[in-house]
């Protein structure tokens, strides 16, 4: 307890009722340690305690001094509590003016009572002293001892470079790095201590002073692995236990090496032609890897891709069409590490279906452009097929063809055997094979029968055409090649063959022509068309009959039976086309020019034409026309009236009567010519009655009963198959 403290009224007087002295010269209060040790933090309020209970019933408190230490041996008072001659609520404070001022205030009524001093200065510290005098009881007196820390003011982090770390993020690094990051504190007093935390523990508490404002701690991260990554790691600055600590957190990055490559799927087998999706996952790369697909040693760009930052899981999606030539080749995912070049790969031996592929080939030992008729003729069905095939069918010209020994059509294996050829072999061949995939159709062989020329069915076979009537005659033959040579032969009714001259024949490819003008009744050969192409001559050859027709016979006993300046009437009086299926025709030329003038059809031999130029010559062409040809022409020169003709006829009287003694001559000669014509038929031999002919037959009458008779022997004898068709309008 400190005594001998002696108010000193000289010194202190307060209020002019208090003088308080304090002689703090007094050595006894040097030696008297602090009880009490506190430490307070710059800035804040500081609570300095001093015990005021009254031991003593009826004691009371008078005074309550505190003193500072400013220097060792010279204690200052700083703040007084009067309450003598008061109650004790209405005390009287005193604060000094320089070192508390208005910082201070006195708090009898706490427990302890305390005085406190805000906005703490670092001068603050020092040794305190409180005095209590009491009315009865002794003087108390008490040291504290009152420090003040000053906090560090911030912490920094700095990475191996000595480069700041103001991102909170340390790295990246590698797996398997080493990192040394220091953490600073910059001030504070006393020198705080910087420790490395991670989540709660200690990592490390060992901190050094660097220079004399920063104090300095090195974290060791040896052989960073997988499991630090994003690892929080804090550092704390603390000097008292007052204050939260200060403090910095990194987390940590590194870069992760991709650890496999997979490919999904790979007991698959893929069909060529069909379009897949294929996926490759590359797990673990940190950032995401680079997924490349590989085809051998091609590279695969139809890619999409997706990855999920969580897991660290990257996935390529491969759009892929194989080909049947892939089967067997390696697809390979290779994830390669965007920074590292840490490569994983995986492949994948792909097995590809595909149709079959089927290609048709003659036999070696043919040759396909000679092949023919007789022959027998092997076609191999090369099949290439994964899986094999399990059936190969044929088909000739798209439709199926089978086994059949009687078509001469033999399937062994992938093989077609078409025995004994004939030209309905002709056309196109293929090979169908299938597996499990589908079916796959061969190329279509050509398969090119050769064979000499042959008549082609169908044609017209028999021709009709009339004495001096030229007819013309069409041989169509087949053949392959049709390179045909044509030769033509007529062969008459007396046996004789003769060959047509090559310079009558006109012939293109497997068509000739010719012409042929009978001249005479007996001039209707048989025709015999063949050809010769670089496989033979003809065995078939084309047979023509030429047949003779009847043609109308000429208009007769035509005149004119009436001329004008402009009209002419012409009359025949026709016998032998009476009642005729055919027409009439008159054809009017300018007998000068040689123009037609006119050209009137009639179904009489009558005709009118009118509006004619007068006084000119005319040449006047009658003829009869049915279905089978024109008759011979009956010509008739005229010539119109001039006008002066014209008015003469008109005048003359005794024309009449010269008309009426011509009539009459007429009629006498008419009459004469009928009793001959009479007398003529009657005359006419039987057999022509036989012929039921047409209405010509009595002028031709002599003719066709010869012809008709050799015809029909001919016919019998011969017995030409063409006949059969075409011959109704002959053979009676
Ligand atoms: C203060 O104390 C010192 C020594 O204890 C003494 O010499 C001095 O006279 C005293 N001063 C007064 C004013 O009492
Ligand atoms: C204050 O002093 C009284 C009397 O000496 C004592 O009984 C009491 O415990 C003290 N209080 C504190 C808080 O030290
Ligand atoms: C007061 O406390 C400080 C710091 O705790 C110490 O350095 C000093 O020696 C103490 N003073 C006394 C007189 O005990
Ligand atoms: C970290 O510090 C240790 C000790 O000073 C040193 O041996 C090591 O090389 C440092 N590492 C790095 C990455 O700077
Ligand atoms: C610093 O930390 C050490 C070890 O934990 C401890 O002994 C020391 O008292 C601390 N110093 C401060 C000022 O907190
Ligand atoms: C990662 O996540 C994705 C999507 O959630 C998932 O499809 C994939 O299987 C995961 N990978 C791993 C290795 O867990
Ligand atoms: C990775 O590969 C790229 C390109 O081939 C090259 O430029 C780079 O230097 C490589 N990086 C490493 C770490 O090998
Ligand atoms: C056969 O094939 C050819 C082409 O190679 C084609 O021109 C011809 O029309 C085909 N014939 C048949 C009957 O399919
Ligand atoms: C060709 O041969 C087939 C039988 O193989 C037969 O039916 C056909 O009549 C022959 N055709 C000709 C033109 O010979
Ligand atoms: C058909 O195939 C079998 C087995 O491959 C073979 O032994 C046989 O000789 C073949 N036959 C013909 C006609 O090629
Ligand atoms: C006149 O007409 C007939 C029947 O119409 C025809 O056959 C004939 O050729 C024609 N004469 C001329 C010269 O045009």
């Amino acid at each position: 307890m400190c005594r001998g403290f002696i108010i000193n009224s000289l010194l202190l007087v307060y209020v002019s009722k208090i003088v308080i002295s304090v002689n703090l010269s007094d050595t006894t209060l040097e030696q008297e340690k602090p009880e009490l040790t506190l430490q307070f933090v710059k800035g804040g309020v500081g609570n300095i305690p001093c015990n005021v209970s009254l031991n003593q019933f009826g004691d009371e408190i008078q005074t309550v001094i505190w003193y500072k230490e400013v220097d060792k041996n010279n204690p200052t008072p700083i703040y007084t509590y009067d309450v003598r001659d008061k109650a004790i609520e209405n005390g009287e404070h005193w604060s000094d003016n320089k070192i508390l001022a208005t910082r201070g205030s006195f708090r009898y009524q706490d427990e302890p009572a305390k005085l406190v001093i805000i906005n703490l200065k670092e001068t603050d510290a020092g040794i305190y002293h409180c005095r209590v005098d009491f009315k009865k009881e002794p003087t108390v007196n008490i040291a504290i001892n009152v420090s003040i820390t000053v906090s560090p003011e911030k912490v920094i982090l700095v990475d191996d470079t000595g480069g700041y770390i103001d991102n909170y993020v340390l790295g990246p690094y590698s797996e398997g790095d080493s990192v040394n990051v220091t953490c600073i504190a910059l001030g504070g007093r006393p020198k705080p201590n910087v420790t490395w935390w991670k989540e709660n523990a200690i990592l490390d508490s060992v901190s050094e002073i660097a220079t004399r404002k920063r104090v300095k701690n090195t974290l060791y991260l040896n052989h960073l692995e997988r499991k630090d990554l994003h690892s929080v790691y804090t550092c704390q600055a603390s000097n008292n236990n007052n204050q939260p600590p200060l403090t910095a957190a990194i987390t940590l990055d590194i870069y992760l090496r991709p650890l496999r490559a997979k490919i999904w799927g790979k007991q698959r087998i893929l069909s060529a032609g069909n379009t897949y999706e294929i996926s490759c996952e590359v797990i673990g790369s940190r950032p995401r890897p680079l997924i490349t697909w590989w085809l051998e040693s091609a590279q695969l760009v139809n890619t999409r891709e997706l990855s999920n930052a969580v897991n660290y899981s990257s996935t390529s999606f491969l759009t892929f069409k194989p080909s049947m030539d892939q089967d067997n080749k390696i697809i390979t995912c290779t994830g390669v590490h965007p920074i590292f070049n840490d490569t994983v790969e995986d492949s994948w031996k792909l097995k590809i279906h595909h149709l079959p592929m089927a290609t048709l080939v003659f036999d070696s030992a043919i040759d396909k452009r000679d092949i023919r008729e007789g022959m027998d003729v092997m076609l191999h069905c090369d099949m290439t097929a994964n899986p094999s095939v399990y059936t190969v069918n044929w088909k000739y010209n798209g439709k199926a063809i089978y086994n059949n020994l009687e078509m001469g059509t033999i399937i062994t294996n992938q093989s077609l055997l078409i025995k004994n050829l004939n030209r309905s072999k002709t056309g196109n061949f293929t090979c169908v094979g299938t597996n499990l995939e589908g079916t796959g159709e061969s190329n279509a062989l050509r398969l090119d029968v050769k064979y000499a020329a042959v008549c082609r069915p169908g044609q017209t076979k028999i021709y009709r055409t009339a004495v001096h009537n030229r007819v013309e005659i069409r041989c169509e033959l087949e053949a392959n090649p049709s390179d045909v040579e044509f030769t033509w032969k007529f062969k008459y009714n007396d046996g004789n063959i003769v060959n047509l001259p090559e310079n009558f024949i006109t012939s293109e490819g497997t068509v000739s022509t010719i012409y042929y003008t009978p001249s005479s009744d007996d001039d209707f050969p048989t025709l015999i068309c063949s050809g010769k192409n670089n496989v033979g001559e003809t065995e078939d050859a084309c047979i023509f009959h030429l047949l003779p027709i009847d043609l109308p016979e000429a208009p007769s006993n035509c005149k004119v039976t009436k001329q004008t300046e402009s009209s002419l009437h012409v009359e025949c009086i026709d016998e032998f086309n009476r009642g005729i299926r055919g027409e009439f025709i008159m054809e009017v030329y300018d007998a000068q020019t040689g123009k037609l003038v006119r050209n009137v059809t009639s179904k009489d031999p009558t005709f009118v034409v009118g509006e004619l130029e007068s006084g000119i010559g005319f040449d006047i062409d009658l003829y009869v026309l049915n279905k089978d040809g024109k008759s011979l022409v009956t010509r008739l020169p005229t010539f119109t009236l001039n006008n002066d003709q014209a008015a003469n006829l008109l005048l003359l009287p005794s024309i009449t009567t010269l008309l009426g003694m011509l009539a009459g001559a007429v009629g006498v000669l008419i009459l004469l010519a009928v009793i001959i014509v009479v007398v003529i038929r009657s005359r006419t031999p039987k057999g022509c009655n036989d012929l039921d002919e047409n209405d010509f037959q009595d002028s031709s009458g002599r003719y066709m009963s010869m012809r008709s008779s050799k015809l029909t022997n001919k016919t019998d004898s011969n017995s030409y198959d063409s006949f059969d068709t075409d011959s109704r309008d002959v053979i009676p």
